[in-house]
């Protein structure tokens, strides 16, 4: 059963004793809302490393005026129980104040730089700025040797990685595949707020992402995702775009093999979803 953490004081007790035992550390953070997504990065984790922190923080510095923050669904409770059965040694679950003791307004931002203004950031400025403060924060308190991220946040991912790399942070950071459904769709905290008709509109995404894996090249298949998007009822799309993985620059028009990622981002039934798949072409 994980120990529930939540003072800085208390995980930064739990973390020396672990390190002065030579123990290896693994972080997942999450915004809590627990399933099997996130439970496939939890299993990762605790293979790679001796112990193993779940942080649930729901923070709100990525969050833009008019996004759902109060409405992101919270379930301590629930989460607790849906780690009983792993080998989580502590769920770390700060409040605003242990997260940030000087205040939301006075905490010092970090910047995502350009890839951080387009795509999601384009959508949601300021997104990635505060993913990356609550990131390296995590990563200041917690002192993990890995952290591990899905690729369902492909963005998210490459600009953790470009962060990790360009401060020469000491960690790895491992991905993990995106967890779908039995339908395809890709298991994000926010399907519970669909209904049953935007539930069912929603498979229009894994399909359109399918389709496009089999089209001859990027253009090809950026263009089959979008007519598939563009005309299904209920799909307001926001982008459909073919990026370079390595450098998260669209195009993605790369040589034969050279893998292109197509990413998605719809809103259905007032509900904002993202997926992306990873292409190769002429193989
Ligand atoms: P959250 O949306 O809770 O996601 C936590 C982690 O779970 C992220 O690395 C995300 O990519 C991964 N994840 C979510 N759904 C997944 C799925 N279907 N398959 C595989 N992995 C999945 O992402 C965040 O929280 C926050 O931005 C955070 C990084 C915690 C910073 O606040």
């Amino acid at each position: 059963m994980p120990a529930i953490v939540h003072s800085l004081e208390e995980l930064q007790g739990i973390r020396e004793t672990w390190r002065s035992a030579g123990e290896s550390v693994a972080l997942v953070p999450t915004m809590g809302s627990l399933h099997e997504g996130h439970k496939a990065l939890v299993v990762e984790a605790t293979s790679q490393a001796d112990r193993c922190v779940v942080s649930i923080f729901v923070n709100p510095l990525q969050f833009g005026a008019g996004e759902d923050f109060d409405a992101y669904p919270r379930s301590l409770h629930a989460d607790e129980a849906f780690l009983a059965d792993t080998l989580v040694d502590v769920i770390f679950a700060p409040n605003v104040e242990v997260m940030y003791p000087e205040g939301l307004d006075a905490a010092p931002s970090l910047s995502a730089g350009r890839v951080g203004d387009t795509y999601e950031g384009t959508s949601r400025p300021g997104h990635f700025d505060g993913v990356l403060t609550v990131v390296k924060r995590l990563f200041d308190y917690v002192n993990p040797d890995v952290a591990v991220f899905g690729a369902k946040d492909a963005q998210q991912l490459f600009l953790v990685q470009q962060m990790v790399q360009d401060q020469n942070f000491p960690l790895r950071i491992v991905e993990v595949d995106t967890v779908r459904d039995s339908s395809g769709l890709a298991l994000s905290s926010r399907n519970a707020q669909l209904s049953e008709t935007s539930l069912a509109q929603a498979l229009e995404i894994p399909r359109a992402l399918e389709e496009a894996s089999h089209q001859p090249s990027a253009k090809d298949a950026r263009n089959r995702a979008r007519e598939i998007l563009e005309s299904a009822p209920g799909v307001g799309v926001d982008y459909v775009e073919v990026v370079d993985p390595d450098t998260f620059q669209p195009g993605g028009d790369t040589g034969v093999g050279e893998p292109a990622r197509l990413i998605v981002a719809v809103t259905i039934g007032g509900v904002r979803l993202i997926d992306n798949k990873l292409l190769h072409f002429g193989q």
